[in-house]
């Protein structure tokens, strides 16, 4: 078969590696890719916004299914295109990628069927919401409705940030439409953990856990960053929790779905806080998560391309997972500046002697420039490591990192160190 991989982030380079593994898989392309799956398949110039491009990329080259990475074009309505086209694609539809597009909609959801979330309002003007935060309890969590690049979240610590951080969204629009509608929500303290749940429209299946690092800086300090680091398993999903998750999350999430007419097929991705009153969601994604996915993948042992189908389906019931049990641990480099300003265009060095038993260096903002590889992005690589234990995969990721560089290349030196000590329990 045929796959097209949209998308050009470590997400998409990761999928793409996994899939290639299926004996099912004949040839791999990537819309747009990036200098690491150009290596394992056949980079298109197609923009992932693109969707009459890619829709005709597909059928013209036979191609057998289409897995999406990012959500925009999930939000645009790619997977109906694709369906209408006849085209086999991976991700949910419009409607149900509103579970990740509209944190409205989500947390609407969630309140109509009793799923534990961060308490919050929706508006739509800025004076309600100034009269709103007036009368708060800090620190209060501003968020923009829409999708924003992971930046629409903005922690108030009193009024005048709150009220800075509407103004900013709503009436400065820093992004965009996105943010005509807020919500307002309690902040919560805990811990995060990342989960990925297959979903069929009836039955779901659980990857790996994991646990990412968005802070800039070692010690969780610096702006919010895509995500610079992950390890998993995570350390903080006990069985016990596991069930309560499915209890109280997933199987309410499901009913309520289809009782609103909305059947979710592809990958959801809810964010949680471990609170010490109980896991929380904050959010829901709809696509893997990066760097998620290049801390999962190495662990799985199953066929991807099996999983993904039984998703598309129905048949998820039916599908076994196999895990491996050795930790991962994913270490980001990134352009010097990132999550703002940045140069690109650096050669990036020690790739190859990098390369060692156990670890896999995943791409991202990456391009071949006159036979060399260059830095093109914000983040830049991910090098993910499998060890007998989390320290094991840790010290192996930093080993191989050691050996990479560029010119400002930027990455944090604590990634799972927190974890080290940790006992590893669950997925
Ligand atoms: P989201 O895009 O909703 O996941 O938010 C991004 C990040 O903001 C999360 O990973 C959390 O670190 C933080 N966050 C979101 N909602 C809350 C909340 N209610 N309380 C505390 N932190 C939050
Ligand atoms: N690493 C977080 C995300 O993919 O949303």
């Amino acid at each position: 078969m045929k796959i097209l991989v949209v998308g050009s982030g470590g997400r998409e380079h990761a999928l793409a590696w996994k899939l290639k593994q299926s004996s099912a898989v004949e040839r791999i392309f990537c819309a747009p890719g990036n200098a690491g799956t150009a290596e394992i398949g056949e980079n298109v110039v197609i923009q992932t916004n693109d969707l009459p491009a890619l829709v005709r990329f597909a059928k013209e080259n036979g191609i057998g299914m289409t897995v999406v990475g990012p959500d925009d074009p999930l939000a645009a309505g790619i997977a109906d295109l694709f369906e209408a086209e006849g085209l086999r694609v991976f991700g949910p539809s419009k409607s149900a990628a509103r579970l990740e597009s509209s944190k409205i909609f989500a947390k609407e959801l969630m309140r109509k069927n009793k799923i534990p979330t961060a308490r919050g309002a929706a508006f739509e003007k800025i004076e309600a919401a100034f009269a709103f935060v007036n009368e708060s309890r800090f620190p209060v969590v501003i968020k923009a409705d829409g999708l924003a690049l992971g930046k629409g979240v903005i922690i108030a610590q009193d009024a005048l940030a709150a009220r800075a951080a509407i103004d900013s969204m709503m009436n400065e629009r820093r992004f965009g439409e996105a943010g005509a509608r807020l919500l307002i929500e309690e902040c919560l303290t805990g811990a995060e953990c990342s989960l990925h749940a297959l979903v069929d429209g009836k039955n779901y299946r659980m990857l790996a856990t994991a646990r990412d690092h968005k802070r800039a800086y070692d010690g969780d300090t610096g702006p919010n960053t895509g995500g610079m680091g992950a390890f998993s398993p995570a350390n903080n999903f006990s069985p016990e929790l596991e069930a309560q998750f499915d209890r109280e999350v997933m199987r309410p999430l499901l009913k309520g779905l289809n009782e609103s007419g909305v059947r979710f097929r592809g990958l959801l991705f809810p964010g949680l806080m471990i609170t010490p009153k109980g896991p929380r969601v904050l959010e829901f994604n709809c696509r893997f998560g990066d760097p998620e996915t290049q801390v999962i993948l190495p662990r799985l042992k199953s066929d991807l391309l099996e999983l993904l189908e039984a998703t598309i389906d129905g048949a998820l019931d039916r599908a076994t997972i196999e895990w491996d049990d050795r930790a991962a641990v994913t270490v980001v480099l990134a352009s010097g500046g990132y999550p703002n300003k940045y140069e690109t265009g650096k050669p990036i060095t020690g790739l190859e002697t990098a390369c060692a038993q156990g670890v896999q260096i995943f791409h991202a903002g990456t391009r071949r420039e006159n036979g060399k590889i260059v830095t093109a992005g914000g983040r830049v690589l991910a090098v993910s490591a499998l060890g007998e234990t989390v320290a094991a995969a840790r010290t192996l990721a930093y080993e191989a990192v050691s050996h990479i560089d560029f010119e400002g290349c930027q990455y944090r030196r604590d990634i799972a160190l927190g974890a080290v000590a940790a006992k590893v329990v669950g997925l």
